[in-house]
């Protein structure tokens, strides 16, 4: 059974392989997406390491001169009709510092150092490391400097697709951007991919579309990044830089490089997070919005991320682990983990973000648990993710009320993450 599903799900990455990386899924995301990349590697490694590796290096040959590591890498194969905003919108190579790929001009949650030295551990191949070990760097400097914005230590991220789309932690914010009457225009290819009912609606994806056009015509630099109108403190992407410091700093002792700027990384955006993110009323990290300093409401999936952090306090993991179980996020005849609690005016669970349970955020928490030693809770985490899959099939998000699969179909880090539970459960995982 259990070899069914890894023979499967291996499939589903061999079918999507483009032949230096892997696609999230061919039809609704047709190129190289950040940190499914990195996502798809902890999976791939198992598989097929030179691939795992490929991956990784493919994505890191996109970085821009600032650092930033795009958050998706256009195929020069795939026609520009068949997803938007394409290359031709983003021109990223009207704007200084662009590397020789066509990409975008965002970012994503920094996966690829942890996803590095998960892939090295099935390797030991020392001269992979050091060849990339300086862009790792480069990329977590962009974040920890160019994207502290609101100037305390935490990272901002400047648009919803560097983070969870359509989650509803950035409503307030994105209701605050105004769009122009003359926007221009542009069309859906997603909504031929998958149900409406499933995507962000007309009105979020408009507002995506103007951000978009705010950073190119700001050459996606830095200069003015404070007057952007979109700048949110994310639990997920500070928790995910917080991983990839420890990552940087195992990667530093490994190559004879000095682990303690990364070691004090980690420590920063820690605390910065701890005083002001952290809801103890709730037992649960909150983004906060930079530009009007304040939390945001929104009870998310990403306030639990933090879980990442070996070095989180124990009575901090412990209140986690008690909003975890809550059927609010784990229903006790459905499917974890909510990607909105589940008694959210808002709640919807087939939309996207507003809802749905994600095998990436099921695999983030339970890499988490495991960290704090709480391996009964992450076995049943494992477990479940797994009946959900079983249920769903290869897809991108999953009802918690019934475990029916939304969204993409041949969904890549749905694949590779099952490839990843399982070796979990065998006890062969490093
Ligand atoms: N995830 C976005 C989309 O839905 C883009 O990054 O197309």
């Amino acid at each position: 059974m259990q070899n069914r599903l890894r023979a499967e799900a291996a499939a589903v990455l061999a079918d999507n392989w483009l032949g230096a990386s892997t696609v999230p899924s061919r039809r609704l995301y047709p190129h190289q997406w950040n940190w499914d990349s990195a996502l798809i590697a902890f999976g791939l490694r198992h598989v097929d390491v030179g691939r795992a590796r490929q991956e990784i290096s493919t994505l890191l040959a996109a970085q821009w001169a600032n650092g930033m590591v795009p958050h998706i890498i256009f195929d020069a194969a795939t026609a520009h009709g068949d997803y938007h905003p394409n290359a031709g919108f983003w021109n990223s190579r009207g704007a200084p510092g662009a590397p020789a790929a066509e990409t975008s001009g965002i970012t994503q949650p920094p996966v690829a150092a942890p996803a590095a030295l998960a892939v090295h551990r099935h390797t030991a191949d020392l001269d992979w490391l050091r060849e990339i070990y300086p862009k790792l760097v480069a990329y977590q400097r962009f974040l920890t400097e160019h994207r502290n914005v609101g100037g305390h230590g935490l990272v901002s991220i400047v648009h919803p697709w560097e983070s969870l789309d359509n989650s509803p932690a950035w409503d307030a914010a994105l209701a605050a951007v105004t769009v122009p009457a003359d926007l221009e225009g542009y069309t859906r290819h997603d909504l031929k991919h998958a149900p409406a009912a499933d995507r962000p609606t007309a009105d979020e994806y408009d507002r995506y579309v103007h951000l978009v056009a705010l950073r190119r015509a700001a050459g996606y630099g830095g200069d003015g990044l404070a007057e952007h109108p979109f700048l949110v403190e994310d639990p997920l992407t500070n928790a995910i830089t917080v991983w990839a410091a420890q990552s940087l700093a195992e990667i530093a002792t490994l190559l004879d490089e000095d682990p303690a700027p990364h070691r004090a990384t980690a420590a920063r955006v820690r605390e910065a997070m701890l005083a002001h993110m952290w809801d103890p009323a709730a037992n649960l990290f909150r983004a906060r919005d930079a530009r009007t300093a304040t939390p945001v409401a929104a009870d998310t999936v990403a306030g639990f991320m933090p879980l990442l952090d070996p070095e989180l306090p124990d009575d901090i993991v412990d209140g986690l682990v008690q909003s975890l179980c809550h059927k609010r996020f784990w229903p006790s005849d459905g499917f974890p983990i909510a990607s909105q609690a589940m008694d959210s005016p808002g709640f919807d669970a087939s939309r996207y973000w507003r809802g749905p349970a994600w095998v990436n955020t099921n695999w983030l928490i339970w890499t988490g648990l495991r960290a704090h030693g709480r391996h009964a809770l992450a076995a049943e985490l494992a477990a479940a993710t797994l009946d959900m899959v079983r249920r769903g099939g290869w897809r991108e998000h999953f009802s918690p009320l019934t475990g029916e699969g939304h969204g993409a179909t041949n969904f890549s880090w749905t694949a590779a993450l099952t490839i990843d539970l399982l070796d979990g459960l065998d006890g062969l995982d490093g």
